[in-house]
C-alpha cells in the first residue's frame, strides 16, 4: 500500500521533471509570445467584459457600493479619469482595494485597464 503510493510519487516527480525540461525547449524554439496584449485595448471588447467578470457583481445600478456603479461606460469614466479605478485595482496607498474580499486581478488585466485610462478612457 505504502510502496504503491511511493512510487506513484516518483513516477510524479519523474514526469514533471520531464515536462519542465519539454518546456524550456518550446521557450528556446518558438518565437517569442506576447505574454500580455495592450496594443488593441478597447472598451467595449476589454473593458467592459473585465468589469462586468470582477467588479459589477457588487458595482451596478442597482448596487452600487461605494457609489461606485460601472456597469455604464460613463460611470466607468469618471472613477478612470479621477484616478480611483487604477488606485483601486492596482492596491494604491489611499484607495480601497478591489475588487474587495478578492484576491488582485492579474497583473495584465490591470496593465490592459491603466492603457485604457491613459489613452483617455474613450468609448471605442
Ligand atoms: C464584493 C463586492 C465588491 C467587488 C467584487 C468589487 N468592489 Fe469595488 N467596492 C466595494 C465596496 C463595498 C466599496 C466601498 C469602499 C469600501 O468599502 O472599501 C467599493 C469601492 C470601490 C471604489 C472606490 C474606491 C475608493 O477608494 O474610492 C472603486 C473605484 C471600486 N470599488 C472599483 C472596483 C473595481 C474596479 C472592481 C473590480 C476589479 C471592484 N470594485 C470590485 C465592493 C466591491
Amino acid at each position: 500500500m505504502y510502496s504503491k503510493l511511493l512510487l506513484l510519487l516518483s513516477a510524479g516527480l519523474v514526469f514533471s521533471a520531464c515536462a519542465s525540461e519539454n518546456g524550456e525547449d518550446q521557450v528556446a524554439d518558438a518565437p517569442p509570445t506576447p505574454t500580455c496584449n495592450t496594443a488593441n485595448v478597447t472598451y467595449t471588447l476589454t473593458v467592459a467584459p473585465l468589469l462586468q467578470k470582477s467588479c459589477t457583481s457588487c458595482h451596478n445600478s442597482n448596487f452600487a457600493s461605494g457609489g461606485v456603479n460601472l456597469s455604464t461606460y460613463a460611470r466607468v469614466r469618471t472613477v478612470a479619469l479621477n484616478g480611483r479605478l487604477i488606485g483601486s485595482v492596482n492596491h494604491e496607498a489611499g484607495y480601497s482595494p478591489m475588487p474587495k474580499g478578492g484576491t488582485k486581478l492579474p497583473d495584465c488585466d490591470i496593465s490592459q485597464l491603466r492603457k485604457w485610462v491613459e489613452d483617455g478612457a474613450i468609448e471605442n
